[in-house]
């Protein structure tokens, strides 16, 4: 198996060879009519599988979709932002001097890249891009655990984002501008997905040996916590109420609770809490 530092010379020609335009990458039409197709496949939409979505006809529908793919663009837009700035502080460190440091430019890159085309989206034809509500509180770390923390809140956007990308990518159901953003943004994370797991099994190794029971329990705490909280935001009022849905927080406290909606989070989250256990950063998976 390769260690972060050697995938990390492979990924960078990858990056070179893959490198795309985001001015020139997609069409985008003037405008898109959200009651007309759909946009989030229906399976994907947070309250399926629930009396709420059952009473919503197939037009209401395809309008919630339409404000579900805003939400989860603006989700991962947002997510990506404070990544970048991580990644940059991260470079030219001691720890990460030369093919590492290098990789972490085309992270940088790729990610601002990923930006631009989810705003373009959102504002273009939402008018808007949705806020997180996610608060991260400040707290104190023991030795390596910030880095830690970082790369894991990096691997839960990424790994969430991707169980959607993936998904949608190729579902021909689907506005086919969105099924393209999908497709483009998996190319790209399907690299970094690869450089993250490995450079924070490599980080988890090298520390958590240091930490006493106490640190490991509220790391551990802390990882469970941020993870809900990003689930959190898939349950959006917001786009609720945009898509005409009545009680929009009624509708997110019913899909929060509800049996349907927590077998969706568990089942996406699966693939980073799997690996979060196998690193040893998880005792065991968390309730959703
Ligand atoms: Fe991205
Ligand atoms: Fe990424």
């Amino acid at each position: 198996m390769a260690t972060a530092a050697e995938l990390a010379v492979r990924l960078s020609d990858a990056s070179v060879r893959k490198a795309w335009d985001v001015y020139s990458a997609f069409d985008w039409p003037e405008s898109l009519t959200p009651d007309a197709e759909w946009y989030m496949a229906p399976e994907l939409v947070s309250i399926y599988g629930t009396d709420a979505w059952a009473s919503l006809s197939e037009t209401e529908q395809k309008r919630l979709s339409f404000y579900e793919i805003v939400n989860f663009f603006s989700f991962v837009l947002l997510g990506e932002r404070p990544l970048i700035e991580g990644m940059t502080n991260r470079m030219y460190r001691k720890a990460s001097l030369g093919a590492v440091t290098e990789y972490l430019h085309h992270f940088v890159d790729e990610e601002n890249k990923h930006m631009i085309m989810f705003s373009t989206f959102c504002n273009k034809y939402a008018g808007k891009v949705y806020p997180e509500k996610k608060i991260l509180l400040p707290r104190e770390y023991a030795k390596g655990e910030e880095d830690i923390a970082f790369f894991c809140k990096v691997l839960i956007v990424e790994e969430l984002g991707d169980y959607y990308n993936l998904a949608m990518m190729g579902d021909t159901r689907i506005n086919p501008l969105v099924a393209k953003i999908n497709k483009v943004h998996h190319v790209d994370e399907a690299r970094h997905l690869a450089f993250g797991r490995e450079w924070l099994s490599e980080l988890a190794e090298q520390h958590l040996a240091g930490w006493n029971d106490d640190e490991r329990a509220v790391f551990q705490k802390w990882l469970a916590a941020y993870l809900a909280s990003c689930w959190g935001d898939f349950y959006n009022p917001a786009v609720y109420k945009d898509a005409g849905v009545e009680d929009a927080y009624g509708v997110r406290k019913m899909a929060l609770a509800h049996p349907a909606c927590r077998e969706m989070r568990e089942r996406v989250s699966k693939k980073v809490v799997d690996y979060f256990v196998d690193v040893n950063l998880l005792d065991e998976a968390p309730a959703l």
